[in-house]
């Protein structure tokens, strides 16, 4: 994973915003990233999305878990599908102390944090005894302003977890059509000893 900037600038407060500007941000901010893919190179310009994805942050809405989801959860809401099926736009609403699986992604993604804090623990499959065993190798906490970069598996696999007692939001693009399952982008691994 791969930190683009730190702006550490966001000021919005957290409310549920359902509005309209609300749907155009995500609107504006897809397109944007499509203009990015028209360009034409065969190569995905992931620095530079993740780059526009860090200019935007500050102008994003911020979506707050809904108040009935119990705590150590986290919601995933589509935002945006591309037209040509080439990337979707999620936001991940947190509870304090959420926290995802060990996982990695099937499509290159470019992730930021819109508000509150969120933690990272990236991890690497080594091979002990013949046998694929997952080790951490890092853990870093990133704040309102932050985006990273990550590529498809078998690099960046990666936990995220809320480390406060705020709820957060984060934006996520991803590299893949996931208008009919949002989660089909996650290969899922067992905490002890990768799974796929
Ligand atoms: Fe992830």
């Amino acid at each position: 994973m791969r930190i683009i900037g730190s702006t550490g600038t966001a000021t919005q407060s957290v409310t549920r915003d359902s509005s309209q500007n609300a749907g155009d941000a995500f609107k504006d901010l897809g397109s944007k990233v499509g203009h990015l893919l028209d360009l034409g190179s065969q190569k995905i310009p992931l620095s530079e999305i993740g780059s526009l994805l860090a200019e935007t942050l500050d102008n994003l809405p911020i979506l707050s878990p809904n108040t009935d989801t119990p705590n150590c959860c986290y919601e995933r809401e589509l935002l945006f599908c591309d037209p040509k099926g080439r990337f979707t736009i999620l936001g991940l609403c947190w509870k304090p102390g959420a926290e995802t699986p060990v996982h990695g992604h099937r499509a290159w993604g470019a992730v930021g944090v819109v508000d509150g804090k969120i933690g990272n623990r990236s991890f690497e499959k080594v091979c002990t005894d013949g046998e694929p065993v997952l080790t951490q190798t890092g853990e870093i906490i990133a704040g309102a302003g932050t985006v990273a970069t990550v590529d498809q598996d078998p690099g960046g696999i990666h936990a995220l977890f809320n480390p406060t007692q705020k709820p957060a939001f984060t934006v996520h693009i991803y590299g893949m059509d996931l208008s009919e399952d949002n989660c089909a982008v996650n290969i899922m691994y067992a905490q002890q000893g990768a799974s796929n």
